[in-house]
C-alpha cells in the first residue's frame, strides 16, 4: 500500500485504528516508563527515601513549565532504581503497555549516568533492562533495542568514561543518544565522543530542536553526523533546514504529549506535526516519557491527530514512518509494513 491508497476510515473509527494499528515505538526514555506506583514500590523494596508523601503528592508534583523542571522530578524518580531486578520490573512494565498499544518494535532509551553516579554498576542497568528485552520478545513477540544516552549537562570527560565503562557490555546496545538540559549545552560538546562511537559502529542519534533552536540540529547531522533527530519540532522555523530534512529522509521522532507538557506548544491544536508531515519529512509519533506526560504511544497518535485534524492517509504514514526509521533490516521492516496495510484495509 502508499499513501495514497489507503481506504476510506470514517472519522469516529479513526482512535480504534490507531490504538489496533502496529506501530514502532524510537523515543521512549525507559525511565521515563516509571509510573508512580513503581516509584513507590521500589522505594520501599530498596529502602530509598523520596520526598513525597503518597502515589497522589507525587502526581500532583508533575506540573511542569519547561524541561528542565521536568528532569529535577524525573532523575529523583529514578534513584529508587538500584538492583537488577528494579530496571527490569520498570522496562516490563513498559513492554507490557507497549504489547496494549501493538506496538511491534521499540528502541529503548537508557540514562546510565543518572545510576552510575549513584553507585549503581553499569553491569546491573544494562543487565536488568537486557533481560526484559529478551523476555519482550520471547512472551510479548515484541523486538527491541536499547540505546545508551549521554547526560549532555556532564562534560565530554564524564560521557567517554561512560561509554568506556559500557564497552564490555556493547553486544547488549545497539547505538548512542543525547538527552537532558539541552539549551547551552549543543551537539558540538560531544563531537569527539560520537566520532569515537562511530569508529564502535554504533547508531547515533541525538536530542535536538526540542527546546533549542534550530542550530543544533544542523550541528547534530553535521558534527555528530546522527541518523535520526529527536524531537527537531522546532526546525519548523528554518526553511532551508526543513528542505534538508525532507531531502534526506531524516527521521524526527517527534512526541507531541510531551511537548505539550513541557510548554513547547501552549495547547496541542498548536502543535506544528501536521506541517511537519505536509513539509515532506520523516516525522514518527512517540510518548519519551509517558509515566510523567499522561499517555503512552497510542494516546498520543489518538490525541495529536484529534487535535490537529490528522487525515487517514498520514495516520498511516506516521506509522509506517516508524518502521522507515527503526534500526531493524529492510527484511522485517516490510513484513510490518504488510501488517499496518492489513490493519488499514480491515478497517476501511
Ligand atoms: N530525558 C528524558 N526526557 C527528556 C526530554 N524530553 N528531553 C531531554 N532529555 C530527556
Ligand atoms: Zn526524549
Amino acid at each position: 500500500m502508499t499513501a495514497a491508497a489507503i481506504p476510506h476510515i470514517p472519522a469516529d473509527r479513526l482512535p480504534a485504528l490507531l490504538r489496533a494499528m502496529p506501530k514502532a515505538e524510537l523515543h521512549i526514555h525507559i525511565e521515563g516508563s516509571l509510573e508512580p506506583e513503581l516509584i513507590f514500590e521500589l522505594s520501599r523494596r530498596n529502602g530509598v527515601a523520596i520526598p513525597y508523601a503518597s502515589v497522589e503528592d507525587l502526581r500532583r508534583a508533575y506540573a511542569f513549565t519547561d524541561l528542565q523542571s521536568f528532569l529535577d522530578i524525573y532523575y529523583a524518580g529514578a534513584s529508587v532504581l538500584v538492583t537488577a531486578q528494579d530496571f527490569h520490573d520498570m522496562a516490563w512494565a513498559y513492554f507490557l503497555r507497549a504489547r496494549a498499544d501493538n506496538v511491534v518494535h521499540a528502541e529503548l532509551f537508557f540514562d546510565p549516568q543518572t545510576h552510575t553516579a549513584r553507585g549503581v554498576a553499569m553491569g546491573t542497568v544494562i543487565d536488568g533492562l537486557h533481560r526484559a528485552c529478551e523476555r519482550a520478545r520471547s512472551e510479548l513477540g515484541i523486538s527491541s533495542a536499547l540505546i545508551l544516552c549521554f547526560l549532555r549537562h556532564l562534560s565530554e570527560a564524564e560521557a567517554f568514561d561512560t561509554l568506556e565503562e559500557a564497552l564490555p557490555y556493547r553486544d547488549k546496545f545497539i547505538g548512542v543518544g543525547l538527552d537532558s538540559s539541552e539549551v547551552g549545552h549543543p551537539p558540538e560538546k560531544f563531537a569527539r565522543v560520537y566520532a569515537r562511537c562511530r569508529t564502535l559502529g554504533l547508531h547515533l542519534v541525538a536530542h535536538a530542536g526540542e527546546e533549542g533552536p534550530p542550530t543544533y540540529i544542523r550541528t547534530a547531522l553535521d558534527l555528530l553526523q546522527v541518523e535520526r533527530i529527536d524531537h527537531g519540532v522546532q526546525a519548523i522555523h528554518d526553511p532551508e533546514l526543513m528542505q534538508r530534512l525532507a531531502r534526506e529522509r531524516i527521521p524526527l521522532t517527534v512526541c507531541p504529549l510531551s511537548n505539550l507538557k513541557l510548554c513547547v506548544y501552549p495547547s496541542l491544536a498548536q502543535h506544528q506535526l501536521k506541517a511537519l508531515l505536509d513539509a515532506g519529512l520523516a516525522v514518527t509519533v512517540n510518548s519519551d516519557d509517558p509515566a510523567y506526560f499522561g499517555g503512552y504511544i497510542a494516546d498520543n497518535f489518538v490525541e495529536v491527530a484529534a487535535a490537529t485534524g490528522l487525515s487517514a492517509q498520514q495516520c498511516w504514514q506516521l506509522a509506517a514512518n516508524s518502521f522507515e526509521a527503526s534500526f531493524v533490516d529492510e527484511a522485517t521492516k516490510a513484513g510490518w509494513r504488510d501488517q499496518l496495510d492489513a490493519c488499514f484495509a480491515r478497517f476501511g
